[in-house]
């Protein structure tokens, strides 16, 4: 069975310009994502995870520079449109971040808040069926009382409420496409779990496609059908959940990997891989990963790998794996 491909980003780069140069933030960045897939986007801080989802979402902040590519959503480049425009924004997607306190206006019940989205995108007038709807989602997110919910405030509300409340807003415009930026980042581990484990149900129950963003490959691979990996802007490696688990080829997913903590022991030191990100005004000429990599050879520091498919399914970008040596 082949799916319908619901977005394909190709050869996506983009620039923050800055006082002192330019940031070349995403470099030459193609994935697709099925209709009802969900795809995580992982890395290390500073990888580029974000603004990638915020150009799919139409949602780059001013300075930023769309230099090339394509997104194309259901068929349609809208980035043609976008470059004249970065603000335009595509209906059928949404974004979700990390801090619902930040998203929700603190001057308005949260009633308020999704009713207008409710009013505004799916065109009802009638106050009694907007409210009826807005229930109706809160509901879906599994809030315990979202009558109660419905008529408190922002600040009356716990962060995995909140973190809910959020999701409800974003399915009541009856997206295609959710973009979820590291939602849970911010919650502690149980709240995780749980709204990890209802992102799953939503996919499930509405078919909704889910790009989910996260710097912990371990929350990755409990949600994602596949994997992107991202370094300094790039991608070095993609697969399906498991396939990249339990052979992960390009040694940065490796280290990756290895700083997922075994227990939820809560003080254990999170381990993370030595050394620096590079200086993104002057990327490397080669591999961006080599003064980090433990297999690092001649060849890294002048030749730059290409992202190939070395596995069926499984793309890796780096020189320990040539195609002409399988
Ligand atoms: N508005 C901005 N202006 C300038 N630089 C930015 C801006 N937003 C992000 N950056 C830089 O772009 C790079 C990628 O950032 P980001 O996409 O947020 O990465 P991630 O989400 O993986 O942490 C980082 O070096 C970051 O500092
Ligand atoms: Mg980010």
């Amino acid at each position: 069975m082949t799916r319908q491909k619901i977005l394909q980003v190709e050869n996506l780069s983009i620039d923050y310009v800055v006082l002192d140069g330019i940031i070349k933030a995403v470099r030459n960045v193609s994935f697709t994502i099925d209709e009802g897939e969900v795809v995580c986007l992982v890395g290390e801080s500073g990888s580029g995870k974000t603004t990638v989802g915020l150009a799919i979402a139409g949602a780059l902040p001013e300075n930023a520079v769309i230099r090339e590519g394509k997104i194309i959503f259901r068929g349609r480049d809208f980035l043609s449109n976008r470059l004249k425009d970065k603000s335009t924004s595509e209906d059928r997607i949404m974004i979700i971040f990390q801090d619902p306190v930040a998203t929700l206006n603190p001057l308005f019940r949260v009633g308020e808040i999704i009713s207008d989205v409710i009013k505004h995108h799916l065109k009802i007038t009638n106050p009694g069926e907007i409210r009826e709807k807005a229930l109706e989602f809160l509901k879906a997110v599994e809030l315990p009382d979202p009558e109660r919910v419905f008529n408190s405030y922002p600040h009356e509300l716990s962060g995995g409420m909140l973190q809910r409340v959020v999701i409800a807003i974003a399915l009541s415009i009856n997206p295609r496409l959710l973009i979820a930026d590291e939602p849970t980042t911010m919650l502690d581990v149980t709240l995780q779990a749980q709204i990890l484990d209802l992102l799953i149900n939503l996919k499930k129950k509405l078919g909704v496609s889910i790009l989910f963003i996260t710097h912990n490959l371990g929350v990755a691979a409990e949600i994602g059908d596949r994997i992107i990996v991202m370094y300094g802007g790039e991608i070095f490696e993609e697969a399906r959940s498991e396939e990249l688990l339990y052979n992960p080829l390009h040694p940065y997913t490796r280290g990756l990997l290895e700083c997922i903590p075994k227990t939820h022991i809560k003080y254990s030191k999170l381990k993370s891989i030595p050394g620096m990100i590079f200086d993104l005004m002057n990327p490397p000429k080669g591999c961006t990963f080599v003064d980090r990599c433990t297999e690092a050879m001649e060849i890294c520091r002048n030749v730059k790998p290409q992202l190939v498919e070395f596995l069926k399914d499984h793309r890796v970008a780096c020189h320990l794996y040539r195609l002409e040596e399988r």
